[in-house]
């Protein structure tokens, strides 16, 4: 796999939708010259619960399109997409690929009473790569699981404030609390833009895990280990790409805090 040699060809990032815009988030954070081309495959959204074939041909057919667009790197911003699919694309294309995983690792480091908490889709919870994760990272501590359904649909929809939305947050959460998990790893990528509602449901001690900011930091590692890293002064933009409804979406980047002229992100 090579690195494309044009350091200011722009990063690729994709999501079934907007949940890997808190990926973009720390990416931009931690390469903030960078361009970046966001697809969001909003009309096959939510990728859990899919079969792994599906997800796994929506994963190629949207890489195919980033590198049709002429991305240097492609960063997997979905742990779902990661698990099924990783890889796939790593063997069909000649390209780096940086993938989410749930991260128990650091989960597993920081925990004191043993015991982790892991929020993440049904597909991603239901792999072998999951129980691989747990079985090389997790020795000596608790793994306690929860597949989240509805939660993916929550953040799409932008509601993250209702009732009902925190109803489903303690539903899911209290098993977790009440099993002592002193880390809960937000094991997909939507899950970050809940952290407020979240907060007020675990309360300040128990620690709310975004692997976001690392793989932004894997990114980093993998383009200059390539000398592709754009060394440009001028701050990046992002090109917009969705499956579904370009207005739908736009209005959803919008609800998150992404729209043209929020702080934060320049699109163009
Ligand atoms: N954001 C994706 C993840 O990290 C969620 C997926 C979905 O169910 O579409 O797993």
């Amino acid at each position: 796999m090579n690195v494309r040699p044009d350091a200011t060809a722009p990063i690729g990032v994709f999501d079934s939708g907007v949940g890997g815009l808190s990926v973009l988030r720390a990416l931009q954070a931690q390469l903030p010259n960078e361009q970046f081309v966001y697809y969001a495959d909003t009309a096959f959204c939510p990728y859990g619960g899919r079969d792994i074939a599906a997800i796994r041909a929506r994963a190629e057919t949207v890489s195919a399109e980033l590198i049709a667009a002429g991305v240097k790197l492609i960063v997997v911003a979905c742990n779902t997409a990661t698990i099924a699919a990783i890889a796939h694309l790593r063997a069909r294309f000649d390209l780096p690929f940086v993938g989410m995983e749930p991260g128990v690792k650091p989960a597993a480091v920081a925990s004191r009473s043993r015991h982790i908490g892991v929020l993440a889709t049904v597909s991603s919870l239901a792999g072998e790569r999951f129980q691989a994760l747990v079985d090389a990272h997790a020795r000596g501590v608790t793994v306690h699981t929860r597949a989240c359904s509805g939660w993916v649909e929550w953040v799409e929809s932008g509601d993250l404030t209702s009732v009902a939305c925190d109803t489903m947050l303690r539903g899911d959460v209290q098993p977790l609390l009440d099993a002592h998990c002193d880390v809960l790893v937000l094991g997909c990528t939507h899950f970050p833009f809940l952290v407020p509602a979240l907060r007020e449901v675990v309360g300040p001690d128990v620690e709310l895990l975004d692997t976001g900011p690392a793989v932004a930091r894997q990114v980093e590692r993998v383009l200059m280990a390539a000398d592709a890293r754009n060394d440009s002064t001028v701050r990046g933009g992002v090109t917009w790409r969705c499956s579904g409804s370009a207005e739908t979406f736009r209005q959803q980047r919008w609800m998150l805090g992404f729209g043209e002229g929020q702080p934060g992100l320049q699109a163009r």
